[in-house]
């Protein structure tokens, strides 16, 4: 099977999709796959061995969709706005070449923290009661601390920010909105901070791996993502009735959204069980990402992941 894997892309979550999609390409190859590599630079300019130099956005893009056409799936590890988000599974759609992951709709749905809490309000599941702002209205946004300040569309904790004494709201607003225009405002949830991934395979049978539990010293921000100082506990220690309800959980928001691939459903677990934090669509995928350390614990190694989700493209 050729397979384009996709990296970087036009949003702050660039240099990590970059990483990802090089984890991916090493285990395609290791998988016998015959692997194409291209980029989205911050300039939208697609690059790749395989394409001519391009000098804008829009050439390369023309001269992208002559690549499409050469491979038999695209995998494209690009996390957040215009990738995750379903762009790159529409292009590919419309191209008619098959594409790892969500398509279109649960892409742009995951990618939107207040529309995800929405469906997953609708299908039982907790949620922390947040409010949107508009980026218009900062000035007069009032709340009683402590609250998390976050963009709807954005991905690795960019812009997201504790807010805990009076004074510091606007500040926070203002870093948010850097992100984009919608803001939500939410309680600050307490409890064990626990990530479930689903994969949906080929035939359809999906199911959840083991949960992971996370230990950053303080928030599990985008400084603990990535620089080491985070540890996960897979498969989480919990008894046998909190791990059916992550995974029922996570199962039910991936099937309200109408996921395919692998989604990872972040959760924080409560006295009132567990509350969705968000959905990642195209989560981390470098082989130490949350992701790949669940499947492994559920039996399936890193080079096996990305085979099944290659074949379990539509
Ligand atoms: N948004 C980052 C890449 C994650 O979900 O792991
Ligand atoms: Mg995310």
């Amino acid at each position: 099977t050729r397979v384009l894997v996709i990296g970087e892309g036009q949003n702050s979550e660039h240099d990590v999709s970059l990483a990802s999609a090089a984890a991916v390409a090493a285990a395609l190859r290791l998988g016998d796959h015959e692997v194409v590599c291209a980029t989205i630079g911050r300039d939208g300019v697609w690059r790749s061995d395989a394409l001519p130099t391009a000098g804008s956005a829009a050439e390369s893009l023309q001269q992208a969709l002559g690549l499409l056409a050469t491979v038999d799936v695209v995998f494209p590890a690009v996390h957040g706005v215009l990738g995750e988000d379903g762009a790159l599974a529409a292009l590919c759609a419309l191209a008619g070449v098959r594409v790892v992951g969500s398509g279109l709709r649960a892409g742009a749905i995951g990618m939107d923290k207040w529309t995800t809490k929405l469906v997953a309000q609708a299908v039982g599941i907790g949620t922390a009661r947040g409010r949107l702002v508009g980026a218009a209205d900062l000035g007069d946004a009032e709340f009683d601390e402590p609250v998390v300040v976050k963009p709807v569309s954005a991905g690795s904790s960019h812009g997201v920010s504790l807010v805990s004494a009076e004074g510091e709201l606007l500040g926070a607003l203002r870093e948010a909105a850097r992100f984009d225009r919608r803001i939500l405002v939410e309680e600050v949830v307490r409890g064990r901070e626990v990530d479930v991934a689903v994969i949906r395979e080929r035939g359809g049978v999906r199911w959840a791996a083991p949960p992971l539990e996370i230990h950053a010293p303080g928030l599990f921000d985008t400084a603990t993502k990535y620089d080491g100082s985070a540890r996960f506990t897979v498969p989480a220690q919990l008894d046998p009735a909190q791990t059916s309800a992550l995974q029922r959980a996570a199962v039910a928001v991936f099937d309200a959204l109408g996921c395919d691939g692998v989604a990872r459903m972040d959760f924080f677990l409560t006295e009132r069980g567990p509350v969705l934090n968000e959905v990642n669509t195209m989560p981390g995928m470098t082989a130490a990402s949350q992701v790949p350390r669940m499947f492994a614990a559920a039996g399936v190694p890193y080079v096996d992941l990305v085979t099944r989700l290659v074949r379990a493209a539509s």
